[in-house]
């Protein structure tokens, strides 16, 4: 039986510390991770990107809604992420179900981006097969005149999914493979069940 654990932050706090350490201890870029989603008939798939955001409402990161990623959470809201940070010999496996951002906290992160940034979320039709590196720099071209005056508005199918988690597992490395394995399961009561598991 899982133990109960009141504390709703007890997770976030933890992610939050690990987190942080991970950002004095890695080379670069503490806030990549590897992103699992699946089709609605549950052919999986996986690839790395930058989260953006966290909190008690869940991790956020940004991409093209049209992408295969894309197309797959919002045919299967059920994904998860992973964090390893090799400097610390520590994972954060984290499941639960995507919801989109809002409007307004997109547009938030988007005038945020650099300017050519923002053009490449109109230039790339990401996860379609292109004739060349040329089509690509032929979309760069038109959308770089296209708003060569004012502001980049954020294209209709560029926006973040946060994922809302479920269940939470703390991995550190121990000597001898006798690593530690804590999980947190968010109960029908809105309370974290933790577990330690055999590693
Ligand atoms: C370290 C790293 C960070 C990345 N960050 C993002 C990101 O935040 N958003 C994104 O759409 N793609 C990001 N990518 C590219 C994705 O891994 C992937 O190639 C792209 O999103 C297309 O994936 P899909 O075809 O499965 O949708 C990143 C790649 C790497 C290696």
């Amino acid at each position: 039986m899982p133990e109960q654990y009141s504390p709703f932050d007890a997770p976030f706090k933890r992610f939050g510390e690990w987190f942080e350490d991970a950002k004095k201890s890695e080379p670069d870029m503490a806030n990549a991770v590897a992103v699992a989603t699946a089709t609605k008939s549950g052919v999986p798939s996986m690839r790395m990107v930058l989260m953006k955001n966290w909190g008690e409402d869940g991790f956020v990161f940004y991409t093209n809604f049209n992408s295969r990623k894309g197309q797959e959470i919002l045919a299967n809201p059920n994904f998860s992420m992973l964090f390893h940070w090799k400097s610390l010999m520590r994972q954060i496996r984290i499941e639960g179900i995507a919801e989109t951002v809002s409007d307004a906290e997109a547009e938030a992160y988007h005038i945020s981006r650099p300017r050519a940034s923002r053009i490449g979320a109109w230039a790339s039709r990401q996860s379609e097969a292109m004739q060349g590196r040329f089509e690509f720099e032929a979309e760069i071209a038109r959308y770089t005149a296209k708003y060569a005056v004012g502001e980049v508005p954020r294209p209709p199918h560029w926006s973040g999914f946060r994922l809302k988690p479920k269940y939470f597992e703390f991995w550190s490395d121990r000597k001898f493979r006798l690593h530690e394995r804590h999980t947190y399961r968010l109960t029908d009561h809105h309370q974290w069940g933790r577990e330690i598991l055999f590693p």
